[in-house]
């Protein structure tokens, strides 16, 4: 008899980016050259002071499990860096591997099977792949530009069914790189304190916003769960720590989930992300910032002139979600020819939902300006010679 995989494990869908950065790998094994415009995490390594942590946690033998919520300083660390209006207890953060390890944590503190968590479409797969593995109901609301791309308080009191248990909110939004006002977070938190649901929102791209500081959503009430990394801003995504805070009245259960699901995060990277909140790394990731800036700034008339459509401006993430109609209603044909014909490798929309998802892509600014030019004018020529 053939073993056969659980139901849950095979109704999750691969990432289609994965495929496309293979084949733009096995292309550029055979000699081409390709524009790399899909990556979803920064080029640029770890600051210095994070690697130098790193390396000294290692030389001090710092090698053991730390406690399952994490290192006590590093706890400390977080809370001190959220500007609020009331401040943060410490006792509030899980350090997590990753926010991957976060979103599991949240999940599996607010889902029974059935229950409906509500999710922007477009939006970041793995939430609703995660929600899925849970055996939780995915309730995808479709979003336009005519919201920036994020759910409204209209929209989840409109969607809201009898099994709706969780909002899950991404700003900025991946793919979209929009935000969500604060006056719509605490209409939504406000609804769902009626309601009976929870909020979870999820701030990886909080650091990476360019023309203004967002507030967290903590600042929406108690009751909030956010998510949050030290993947993107801090440019550490293989060292895989990440936290969630939690209400008071899940600190108990958070913990005590922690400890069966992941013992702790990595003990290393949790020495390291102390340095990433310090001084020194923090003029670096400034630096950055305005990097990640500046490119959005070159990037977006880019892809306008090129005749994409894009809808809304981002205002943070490094990623631009655009319409591709003008030039195809099959995004992901288009993504293939502009990989192996123009030599640019872009994300299908596919990937971030179902909502028109076949007529529109995803940039990352994740690459130099001259490697963002570069892409641009080959994906001009391949149109100047297809349309
Ligand atoms: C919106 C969003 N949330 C969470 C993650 C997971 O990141 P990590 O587990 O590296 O913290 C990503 C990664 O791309 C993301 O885009």
């Amino acid at each position: 008899m053939s073993l056969k995989m659980a139901h849950r494990a095979g109704a999750i869908e691969p990432f289609h980016v994965m495929r496309i950065l293979a084949q733009a790998r096995e292309l550029e094994a055979q000699g081409r050259s390709i524009i790399h415009m899909e990556i979803g995490e920064p080029d640029f390594p770890s600051p210095d002071p994070v690697i130098e942590a790193g390396k000294q946690a290692l030389d001090d033998k710092l090698t053991h499990y730390t406690a399952a919520n994490g290192l006590p300083e590093l706890r400390q660390a977080i809370a001190d860096q959220y500007h609020l209006r009331k401040p943060l207890a410490a006792d509030r953060i899980v350090v997590t591997p990753g926010s991957s390890g976060a979103l599991q944590l949240v999940m599996a503190m607010l889902l029974n099977n059935g229950d409906g968590i509500m999710l922007a479409d477009p939006g970041y797969p793995c939430n609703r792949h995660i929600a899925r593995l849970f055996n939780a109901e995915v309730q995808l609301v479709a979003v336009d530009e005519s919201t920036d791309y994020q759910l409204t308080v209209e929209l989840v009191e409109k969607h809201w069914q009898k099994n709706t248990k969780v909002v899950l909110i991404a700003s900025p939004s991946n793919p979209t790189g929009t935000l969500i006002s604060n006056e719509q977070l605490s209409a939504i938190y406000d609804l769902l304190e009626e309601k009976g649901g929870a909020l979870v929102v999820d701030e990886i791209y909080h650091g990476l916003v360019y023309d203004e500081t967002p507030d967290s959503a903590l600042n929406a009430g108690d009751q909030v769960f956010v998510i949050n990394s030290f993947s993107k801003y801090y440019g550490m995504t293989g060292w895989r720590v990440g936290w969630l805070v939690v209400p008071d009245d899940f600190i108990e259960v958070a913990n005590r989930l922690a400890q069966n699901m992941f013992l702790a995060a990595p003990t290393i990277s949790q020495y390291a992300a102390i340095a990433a909140l310090g001084q020194e790394a923090e003029v670096e990731l400034s630096r950055r910032r305005e990097v990640f800036h500046e490119r959005r700034d070159v990037l977006l008339p880019l892809i306008e002139a090129a005749g994409f459509k894009v809808r809304t401006k981002p205002a943070g993430a490094f990623y631009i979600y655009a319409d591709c109609s003008e030039f195809s209603n099959d995004s992901m044909g288009l993504c293939d020819a502009l990989l192996h014909q123009a030599g640019v490798a872009v994300t299908p929309g596919a990937d971030f939902g179902s909502y028109k998802s076949n007529i529109h892509v995803r940039f990352s600014y994740a690459n130099t300006i001259e490697n963002l030019q570069e892409g641009m004018r080959r994906i001009q020529k391949w149109i100047s010679n297809n349309q």
